[in-house]
């Protein structure tokens, strides 16, 4: 089964949400709206009954802060009930496989599941191997995708630029090893962006990725030049198993994000970061820091936008 199908009801309404790739710019931004709506709560209201009775399984296999937490918040103010699975104290560490442990936890008569795992295609696996009652959220799948965090930053950016068709975005870092990169190439490509720069050192960035439809820069000075949104990425080296660099001072030097180096792009440009960050190794503190830093609005609205798309699902219109 393509992927396109795995994730869409044959009306075209959100099954699964495991990439951004197959999707199209009509449901990135029904998204977008339904986390406004999300995001605007009238004050003193916490809660919707929209995951009244339903049970959401967070499972995750890979260690996070911003997603984890995001997911089981947006999940509490739905009202649904929340399963969060301590994987290390799980059978999985006795030799239990992915399936079985699904299958175990299908029995439990669970409605979702959100995914983290180290492994390219965890998520997608997963999809293929539940009953058709059981969703899938991919909540970051080895070097492949993070379609959530991708759409929360698509839905900070909305929030200071209406028009994506003017933007002109630059992505710097590790996009090698990014599985978020990816995901938010798919989802500015898709959303009608001017212009996508990548901008790294050629050992960390993956072959034919100019087929993803960005351009190329080796040099922060002429890849900052007349950008509105620069999105930083961290330096993965959990998944860097040779030199890629020559040292860490010396990427620094080149690509950190200093103050200096932000006065480049357009002026007011503004600064993302998926985190978690490494101050002085991708990014100085001043910037992140800085007035126009999004890092940590961009946490905030990852409740609202998953509020969104577990909504989404759920609730096919
Ligand atoms: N951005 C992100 O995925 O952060 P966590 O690893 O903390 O979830």
């Amino acid at each position: 089964m393509s992927k396109q199908n795995l994730q869409l009801t044959p009306e075209g309404r959100l099954k699964h949400f495991l990439t951004i790739e197959g999707l199209n710019a009509e449901i990135l931004t029904e998204i977008l709206d339904t986390a406004e709506t999300f995001e605007s709560m009238p004050k003193g209201v916490n809660k919707y009954p929209v995951l009244m009775g339903k049970t959401v399984v967070n499972l995750f296999f890979e260690n996070s802060t911003r997603t984890r937490s995001t997911f089981e918040l947006a999940a509490t103010r739905l009202s649904a009930e929340v399963l969060n699975m301590d994987i290390e104290r799980s059978s999985t560490s006795k030799g239990e496989s992915l399936l079985d442990t699904i299958n175990n936890l299908e029995a439990m008569n669970v409605d979702m599941f959100v995914v983290r795992h180290d492994q390219s295609g965890a998520a997608h696996f997963i999809a293929q191997h539940t009953p058709p009652h059981i969703s899938i959220i991919n909540a970051g799948d080895g070097q492949h995708a993070h379609p959530t965090q991708a759409m929360l930053d698509m839905f900070t950016i909305r929030q200071h630029h209406k028009d994506f068709s003017t933007l002109k975005v630059a992505i710097v870092g590790d996009v090698l090893h990014s599985r978020v990169a990816r995901s938010q190439i798919q989802a500015l490509n898709m959303l009608g962006v001017k212009e996508i720069r990548v901008i790294a050192p050629k050992t960390l960035l993956p072959a034919q990725i100019e087929s993803l439809g960005v351009k190329i820069y080796l040099d922060m000075t002429e890849g900052l030049d007349d950008i509105d949104i620069i999105m930083m990425l961290r330096l993965q080296k959990e998944r860097m198993n040779s030199a890629f660099l020559a040292s860490e001072s010396e990427y620094y030097k080149c690509f950190g994000l200093t103050e200096e180096r932000l006065s480049l792009a357009k002026k007011g440009a503004l600064v993302m970061h998926p985190g978690p960050i490494n101050r002085g190794l991708e990014i100085a503190s001043a910037v992140a820091d800085g007035e126009q830093s999004l890092i940590l609005q961009q946490v905030h609205n990852g409740i609202a936008v998953r509020m969104a798309i577990m909504s989404m699902i759920i609730q096919p219109k």
